[in-house]
């Protein structure tokens, strides 16, 4: 047998409700929010990612399915959304049509990390971006998005984290405390850490290694070295979070693991998961349009995972039940032609039936019927045939009635209303 792929996973048909309900849930709140859907493709040049979520980062130096195509081309399979759909923006001038763009896409995402729970290699998405607007009250959106999608979905233990990251202004100071603290701990620090402390010291700060997590408890915050402009932003943002109403907890000490961020960064942990895997993620970015060859306009954005919001959404709500309106059972021989004729007449008629072909009993009929949901079983035996009738039972009450073949789309529309 040849299995799955390592860290993959397949959505299989007793979940696929859910996770369709999950997806048209978050399309409707974030349509909500004036976001429109940008598909963009799942593979993108490699330099996209170095250049917008950082060399320095684990995702670009460790996660990445990189592959050389035939053509001699460094190509990867997106490991976020971010870098893609503004790689879209400007390759097609999307914000001159549309000075405040708000954009989302939902699809798979490939990181090649340690496989745990709520850990895969290929994982889904919600993603959606706020281009245009750097007022605070937009990251207070951009958050209060996040949150209402949670909220309709119905997940519960969910906290709001947030935090202010700075802009390159406060981070140049930054970036040197946190070099002198990290240089007195060097021999403690793992090698990839080492390595960091030149290249990007920030990112020592999310290493997973327990020594240097452990180190980073007493490390500088970010928060306390925010200039005044970053300060007052951050204040208007709570204050809007306050507003809002929308419950969330200052985390000094989260920074994100990606370069781009600026400012307000979030993320969304749930009671049981903790930080390490936080339900969803974002923040603002108002460099990278510019550092991708797009204008000088700024961004917020959150993903949302589904596999990890899906942990808290239970597979056997009645709501993800199969539904099927009838179930047609064919006894004997010559039920088939007419049973053709009865089932595709309920199809075009909307309404959904399911039917065997292959003979067997009818008891076995009615625990299937029973099994995937029917409301109705429609019998068609020797004297229904006889007499191009059909007999109706309601899988609830038990009630049978009998009605003639043309009667019967009435008949069962006439129960809907
Ligand atoms: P992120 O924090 O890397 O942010 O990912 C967002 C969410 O994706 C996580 O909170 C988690 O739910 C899910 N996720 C990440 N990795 C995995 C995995 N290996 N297995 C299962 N789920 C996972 C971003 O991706 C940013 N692009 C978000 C953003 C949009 N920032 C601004 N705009």
């Amino acid at each position: 047998m040849i299995t799955l792929v390592k860290g993959f996973h397949d959505i299989l048909p007793d979940e696929t409700r859910k996770w369709a309900f999950m997806m048209s849930t978050a399309r409707e709140s974030l349509e909500r929010f004036g976001f429109r859907e940008i598909i963009p493709p799942i593979m993108e040049k490699t330099e996209l990612f170095q250049r917008g979520i950082g060399e320095v980062t684990d995702i670009v130096e460790k996660e990445m399915y990189t592959f050389e195509d035939r053509g001699g081309e460094s190509l990867s399979l997106r490991p976020e959304a971010t870098a893609g759909v503004l790689r879209a923006v400007v390759e097609h001038s999307l914000l001159r049509k549309d000075p405040l763009l708000k954009l989302y896409c939902i699809g798979p995402m490939f990181r090649r990390e340690r496989p745990s729970k709520g850990r895969y290699r290929q994982f889904f998405q919600v993603n959606a971006e706020i281009l245009g607007d750097d007022s605070p009250y937009t990251d207070a959106e951009a958050v209060a998005a996040a949150y209402s999608i949670m909220t309709d979905i119905g997940a519960t233990g969910l906290m709001m984290e947030i935090n202010s990251v700075g802009c390159p202004n406060c981070r140049a100071e930054y970036r040197k405390l946190l070099q002198t603290f990290f240089k007195d701990r060097t021999k403690d620090l793992c090698s990839d850490c080492r390595r960091r402390l030149e290249a990007n010291p920030m990112r020592i700060l999310d290493c997973k290694v327990p020594e240097c997590a452990h180190m980073v408890k007493d490390a500088p915050l970010v928060t306390d070295s925010l200039d005044e402009p970053c300060r007052e932003h951050f204040r208007e943002v709570r204050e809007a979070l306050e507003i809002l109403e929308i419950p969330n907890r200052l985390e000094p000490r989260m920074v994100r693991g990606l370069d781009y961020y600026t400012r307000t960064a979030f993320e969304i942990v749930h009671e049981e998961l903790g930080r390490s895997k936080a339900v969803g993620g974002g923040g603002r970015y108002d460099n990278l349009l510019k550092d991708l060859g797009g204008p000088d306009a700024s961004g917020i954005g959150f993903a949302i995972g589904l596999e990890r919001l899906s942990m808290g959404i239970p597979d056997d709500h009645p709501r993800f039940r199969r539904r099927i309106d009838v179930y047609v059972a064919l006894l004997g021989q010559g039920a088939g032609p007419m049973g053709l004729t009865v089932v595709n007449m309920l199809r075009s008629n909307g309404i959904s039936v399911e039917t065997r072909y292959s003979p067997m009993s009818l008891k076995a009929q009615m625990k299937l019927a029973d099994k995937i949901g029917a409301r109705k079983v429609i019998m068609i035996g020797d004297d229904e045939l006889a007499r191009r009738e059909v007999t109706i039972r309601d899988m609830r009450t038990k009630d049978q009635t009998t009605v003639g073949i043309d009667g019967i789309v009435k008949l069962l529309q006439g129960d809907e209303s």
